[in-house]
């Protein structure tokens, strides 16, 4: 977390009616610890869960709830309160503000401050896991996160206070923080836990980048496939902080639900084989930096079909797949010569560093970020990530941080040794 990204910023945090908003309370704690001014609002539902005297002993301003209150209007108008702030956090955000905000109501003193304001709106969503999934709020969803100056943050996995167990949960009070401050802050957010200081635009000027991410696709028939789960964030998060620092970025991604940065070359693909031809392709007059991001499928069907598969045919089909192995596009890449320095990932379950460690050396090349996939507070559906960074010298951890956050750091980690393998001109490269 940057703590100094808070100082003085005004943050308008406004409370609904949910059981997570006993945890709103550690969040306006957290904010008021951070140096941050905090105005807290409260719906008629959040009334019911928690009281705004705890709110008022936290923040030492009076909660603001009714829209039509002589005397609070009397301080502070409505509008005025909408401009006030830096930036907007409503935690927890229940399933009912959001279908209000997204039909753009304006019937109470929330809905009503969201319309007058422009500041940046965080939306952190709490719910029931049926509530959460149902086509309507993921509607209202997708309405809100179209809206340009507002973030809609993930929900938690997990046990509910209702006794279910799914995706809905408000994300902790400490998340929150971190994911909001890698926001705030850019300048902050790219300092390293050690080593090189903060991206700058001028580091990577002038030199090439190319970056797998997200997952393949291997067709069975027209309609069907063998796929995973990466989300694509991760080399999503490299590309954006490779842009951000000055290079000339290519970014070959399989399909992903999430927008490509602004200023990559996106080459979107399907397969590996689709994945392995653009990598050549894009390396072909040389780079300076290979990123492997993408989780790319080990096997393709021998024989896809040309026509959909009927149920009955696909039934003998799916039994008796015949699989082939697909190309390795970091080894190809590593093996063409033509990139400077090569980054692969290694997710493991077990033995994390004996497993990255002999990749490293079995793809020959220079540095390998490795993840415990069987954690689920980091990795594929997370919006964060902790790592292991092996290369030929040494072995160095990346706290857990936000995968944006993560994606500076890494890049500036990657930066330097490419540069200091540059300089003394050893590759210590397995090949
Ligand atoms: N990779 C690739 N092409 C492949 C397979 C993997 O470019 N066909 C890259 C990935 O992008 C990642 C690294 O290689 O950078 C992962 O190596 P891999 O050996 O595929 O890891 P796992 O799939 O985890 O291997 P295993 O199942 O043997 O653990």
């Amino acid at each position: 977390m940057a703590p100094e990204a808070w100082q003085s910023k005004r943050v308008l945090l406004a409370v609904t009616g949910g059981i997570a908003a006993y945890k709103s309370a550690l969040l306006a704690r957290l904010l008021v610890k951070a140096g941050a001014d905090v105005q807290v609002l409260m719906t008629a539902g959040a009334h019911a869960f928690i009281q705004p005297l705890t709110f008022q002993a936290l923040t030492g301003r009076a909660v603001r709830s009714d829209l039509l209150d002589e005397q609070a209007e009397q301080g502070m108008g409505h509008i005025e309160l909408a401009r006030w702030p830096d930036l907007v956090i409503i935690a927890p955000a229940s399933a009912d503000v959001m279908a209000r905000a997204a039909a753009g109501m304006a019937d109470d003193l929330l809905t009503t401050v969201l319309l007058a304001t422009r500041k940046q709106v965080f939306w952190v969503p709490a719910m029931n896991q049926a509530m959460w999934s149902h086509p309507l709020t993921q509607r209202n969803r997708t309405v809100l996160a179209a809206v340009p100056f507002y973030t809609m943050l993930d929900t938690a996995e997990g046990a509910q206070a209702c006794g279910e167990t799914g995706p809905g949960r408000m994300l902790e009070p400490e998340d929150i923080m971190t994911l909001i401050s890698a926001t705030l802050s850019p300048a902050d957010s790219t300092r390293l836990h050690s080593g090189p200081g903060p991206i700058s635009d001028g580091l990577l000027s002038g030199h090439r980048v190319v970056i797998t991410a997200g997952p393949t696709r291997e067709y069975i028939d027209p309609v069907r496939f063998v796929s995973n789960e990466s989300s694509g964030r991760m080399g999503y998060a490299l590309a954006a902080a490779a842009v951000a620092a000055g290079a000339d970025v290519t970014l070959i991604s399989g399909p992903v639900g999430i927008p490509a940065p602004d200023g990559v070359h996106l080459r979107s693909v399907t397969s590996a084989e689709q994945m392995l031809q653009a990598a050549l392709m894009a390396t072909a007059d040389g780079c300076e930096i290979f990123i492997a991001a993408a989780a790319v499928a080990d096997y393709r069907p021998a024989r896809p079909a040309g026509q959909k598969l009927k149920k009955q045919a696909a039934a003998v089909q799916l039994s008796q797949l015949e699989l082939v192995e697909n190309p390795d596009v970091l080894k190809s890449v590593a093996d063409s010569g033509n990139a400077a320095y090569l980054v692969g990932f290694a997710a493991e379950t077990e033995q994390l560093a004996e497993h990255a460690r002999s990749k490293l050396t079995r793809k020959g090349i220079d540095l390998i970020v490795a993840n415990d996939v069987s954690r689920t507070d980091i990795g594929f559906n997370s919006d964060f990530n902790e790592v292991l960074l092996i290369d030929h010298q040494q072995t160095q951890r990346l706290e857990r941080q936000s995968k944006r956050q993560l994606g500076q750091n890494l890049l500036l980690q990657i930066v330097d040794r490419w540069r200091l393998k540059n300089e003394d001109g050893t590759s210590g490269r397995g090949k």
